[in-house]
Order: structure tokens, then sequence, then C-alpha cells
């Protein structure tokens, strides 16, 4: 059993990982603004538990906060998810990204020093992989300078977490590259709860198929991909809570900072997720083919063998197991969790 704290930990990812630290038998203390996600999820997390966790109001930009929780709780490891992730936002506003994501995750680094806690795993993307990699995408492979802000943040968070395990070896750092998050938890309790108009596909999907939004715009059938759609690695947020557990459990005892890809190596067309979404769920998608968006890839998909190896981490559910689940939760809260 460790204290585990979970910046963000209200959020889509934060709570499905935060309801896996509790069954694992973990104390969860969460900390989160509550910007991009409500209590609600982690009452959720708590009845589903059947244990209670720790709840703190705050943001990882306020150092007195932070320096307080790891002076009220005996901190064991850091699970940090907290910051801001839309896309197209982080080209609007930079300096709120930059501020969140990069001025946060310092102040997160500063308070666990003060702190002695200097185990953390921390919520990296493959958009920080250079476009030029061919997939499966591998973490020996070059990273590069992503095509938008959000992703810079990612890029530069991880390299100061990599300097700052060079400089000081009390550090033990996991950085998780994750794929596409989709799914739920299979109670439909907690899931994926987007404010405003959705960017990502999933929550797009589904929105459509429940009546919130009219059709999916697929953005590019002319790729040079198995039918024309873009092709990604969608893994089940239940899979990648559990990834979360796994590092923990192999930073606790080694030091250093290492990168670890959280796909499932599959590669699925958008066609194929709608398809698929169809014929698991019985319900419609209405959508048409829409020009590229800016920024994408045809093809991302991940090489997992070393989080399979090193951290004796497998992903469990299919693609049909996530559309299944995606929707369970979308239909059981066709509102989100208001
Ligand atoms: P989310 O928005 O649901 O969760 C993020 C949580 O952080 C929210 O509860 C929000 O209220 C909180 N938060 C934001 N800024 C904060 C601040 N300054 N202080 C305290 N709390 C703050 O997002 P998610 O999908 O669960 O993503 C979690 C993490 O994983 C993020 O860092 C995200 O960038 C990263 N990630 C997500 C994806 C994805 O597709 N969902 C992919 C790769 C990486
Ligand atoms: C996007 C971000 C990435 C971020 C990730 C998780 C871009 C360029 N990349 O990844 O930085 O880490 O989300 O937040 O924005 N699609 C449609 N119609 C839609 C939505 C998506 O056709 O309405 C397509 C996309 O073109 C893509 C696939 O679906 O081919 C998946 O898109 P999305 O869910 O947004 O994820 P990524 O683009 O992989």
């Amino acid at each position: 059993m460790a204290r585990i704290l979970v910046t963000g930990g209200a959020g889509y990812i934060g709570s499905h990982t935060c309801l896996e630290l509790l069954h694992a038998g973990h104390e969860v203390i969460v900390f989160d603004n509550l910007s991009n996600s409500c209590e609600e999820s982690l009452i959720r997390v708590q009845k589903l538990a059947n244990k209670a966790l720790v709840f703190v109001k705050g943001d990882i930009r306020d150092q007195k906060g932070l320096d307080q929780v790891f002076q009220d709780h005996s901190i064991d490891a850091v699970i940090h998810f907290a910051g801001l992730k839309a896309v197209g936002e982080s080209q609007q506003i930079p300096l709120t990204y930059f501020d969140h994501n990069i001025a946060g995750s310092v102040q997160l680094m500063q308070s666990m020093e003060k702190a002695g806690v200097f185990t953390l795993v921390f919520s990296s993307s493959a958009t920080v992989y250079d476009e030029a990699n061919i997939s499966p995408l591998n973490e020996d492979m070059p990273t590069g300078m992503p095509s938008n802000n959000y992703g810079y943040t990612k890029l530069i968070v991880e390299q100061m977490l990599q300097k700052l395990a060079q400089a000081d070896a009390r550090w033990s750092i996991a950085l998780l590259r994750y794929f596409n998050p989709v799914g739920a938890h299979k109670s439909g309790q907690i899931g994926e709860d987007p404010q405003g108009i959705p960017n990502n596909l999933m929550p797009y999907v589904t929105q459509v198929a429940v009546g919130r939004r009219e059709k999916l715009s697929i953005y590019g059938n002319d790729y040079d991909t198995v039918d024309g759609t873009g092709v990604r690695d969608y893994i089940h947020v239940v899979d990648l809570a559990n990834a979360h557990l796994c590092a923990l459990n192999n930073r606790l005892s080694a030091q250093g900072c290492r990168a670890w890809n959280v796909g499932t190596g599959n590669g699925s067309s958008v066609l194929q997720v709608k398809n698929t979404f169809e014929q698991v769920n019985g319900v419609p998608v209405a959508f048409e083919f829409a020009s590229r968006r800016e920024g994408d890839v045809a093809t991302s998909f991940a090489d997992n063998a070393r989080a399979i190896a090193e951290l004796g981490w497998q992903p469990q559910f299919t693609l049909e197991d996530m559309l299944a689940d995606s929707w369970n939760w979308q239909k059981q809260n066709p509102n989100g969790f208001n």
C-alpha cells in the first residue's frame, strides 16, 4: 500500500486511475481545480470502490496549496494528470497552456522536492514523437516539435523531467506516452465528459449516436491508409489506468527517468471505428467526409513492447470493448455528469 497524490484526479483518465488505485489497496489524495471536471466523478469512484479517497480542491500553480497537501499527507508518490488538453484552444491562448502545463508542472516538482517525494508518473502523449517517424512508434525514436502548443507543453515537461532526473539521482520518473484513450469503466458510472464541442473522435461519435450532434465529420478520406481515413491506436482507459499502477510499482524501486508507450499496438481507421461502433452497439452514426484537419498525420500507432516487457503491463480490452463501454457511459449519462 502506498499513499498516492493524484493531480487532475477528477478528470477522465484520473478518475479511472483513482478507481484502480483504490481497488489495489492504495490511499488516494486527489488535487484538482475542477476546471475541466466535477466532484461527482470522485463521488462515483468512491461508491464503485466502496472506499473513500481524500479530495483537495486546488490549483497546481498555487505553491502554498500544494505544499500544504504534502504537509498534511505523507505522500509516497505522485501521478500527475493536471493540465489543459484542448489542441485548438492551445493555439488561441498559448500562455495559458504554458502556465498550467509547464509552470504548473514546475511548481509540482518544487513542492515534491521540498517534501522529499521523488517518485512521479507523468501523463505524456504520443504527440511528442517526430512526425517523420513511421509507426509502430517506439520509445527510442526521436521526438520532434509538435504541431500545436499543447503538444509542445508535453515535450517541454518531458525534457525538464529528464534533466531533473539526470541532475539528482533521488528522482524516479515515468513518462507515459498515451496513444488515444477511449472507453469507460464497465459500470458506465464514470467516463469522458468533454465541455462544449468535442475535439476528439470518440466523444463526437457517442454524442452523434445519442442525438446531441447531427453528424460526424470525418477529417480526410484521401490518406494513404486502409480506407483513406486516419489511423490511430485506441486504448481502453481502464488499460491505461492500469499502466499507471504498473509504472508506479516500477518506479517505487528504480531511479532515473524513462518513457513508455501506452497503446495496444493496433491501428484502427476512423471508418473502422465508426462502423465497428454501429455494429457493436446497434446505433447509427451519421457522417460526412470533410477536408483534412490541420496538424493530423495519416497513421500513428504504438510499439508497446517496452511497457509489456518492463512494466508487466498488458492491455486487456479490444476495440469492440472500448466502443461498447464508451456507448454504455454515454447512454446512461447523455449529458455527462450534469
Ligand atoms: P481531463 O481534462 O479530463 O483531466 C485533467 C484534470 O486536470 C481535470 O480534472 C482538470 O480540472 C484538472 N486541471 C487542469 N488544470 C489544472 C490545474 N492548473 N490545477 C489543478 N487541476 C487542474 O483530461 P484527461 O483526458 O483525463 O487527461 C489527463 C492528462 O493526460 C492530461 O495531462 C492530458 O494532457 C494527458 N493526455 C490526455 C490524452 C487524452 O486523449 N485524453 C492523451 C494524451 C495525454
Ligand atoms: C489529438 C491531438 C493530440 C492529442 C490527442 C488527445 C491533434 C492534431 N492531435 O490526437 O495532440 O494528444 O488528440 O487529446 O489534434 N477525427 C475525425 N473527426 C472528428 C474528430 C477526429 O475524423 O470529429 C479523426 C482525426 O482526423 C484522427 C482520428 O479521428 O484521424 C482521431 O482524432 P482525435 O481523437 O482528435 O485524436 P488525435 O488526432 O490522434
